[in-house]
């Protein structure tokens, strides 16, 4: 499976929705996951997030990632067409200690 991590709190630029075969894409109020049960690894959103927050679960260290995609997959709606990324994308892409923002 490809999972969502970090780096998409805060940007949700969204490009990934667009190209996803299966619609697998949930969204939060400030990131996206994608679910591992639905998700075909078929790697063509990979390459489409500016944000470079979408990895392949064979990746050391993704098992949280996959377990965090999985959490907020059963409670988050699917989002299938791409949208206006948050205000502050830009600003804070690549910004550590993201997860901070998660909920707030
Ligand atoms: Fe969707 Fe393919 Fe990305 Fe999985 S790897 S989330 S199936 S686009
Ligand atoms: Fe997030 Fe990247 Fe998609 S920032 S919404 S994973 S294009």
């Amino acid at each position: 499976t490809y999972v969502v991590t970090d780096n998409c709190i805060a940007c949700k630029y969204t490009d990934c929705v667009s190209v996803c075969p299966v619609d697998c894409f949930y969204e939060g109020e400030n990131m996206l996951v994608i679910d591992p049960t639905e998700c075909i690894d078929c790697g063509v959103c990979e390459p489409e997030c500016p944000a470079d927050a979408i990895r392949a679960d064979t990746e050391d260290g993704m098992e949280k990632w996959v377990a965090f995609n999985g959490k907020y997959a059963a409670l988050w709606p699917v989002i299938a067409d791409a949208k206006e990324p948050l205000p502050e994308a830009d600003a804070l892409d690549g910004q550590p200690g993201k997860l901070d923002l998660l909920f707030s």
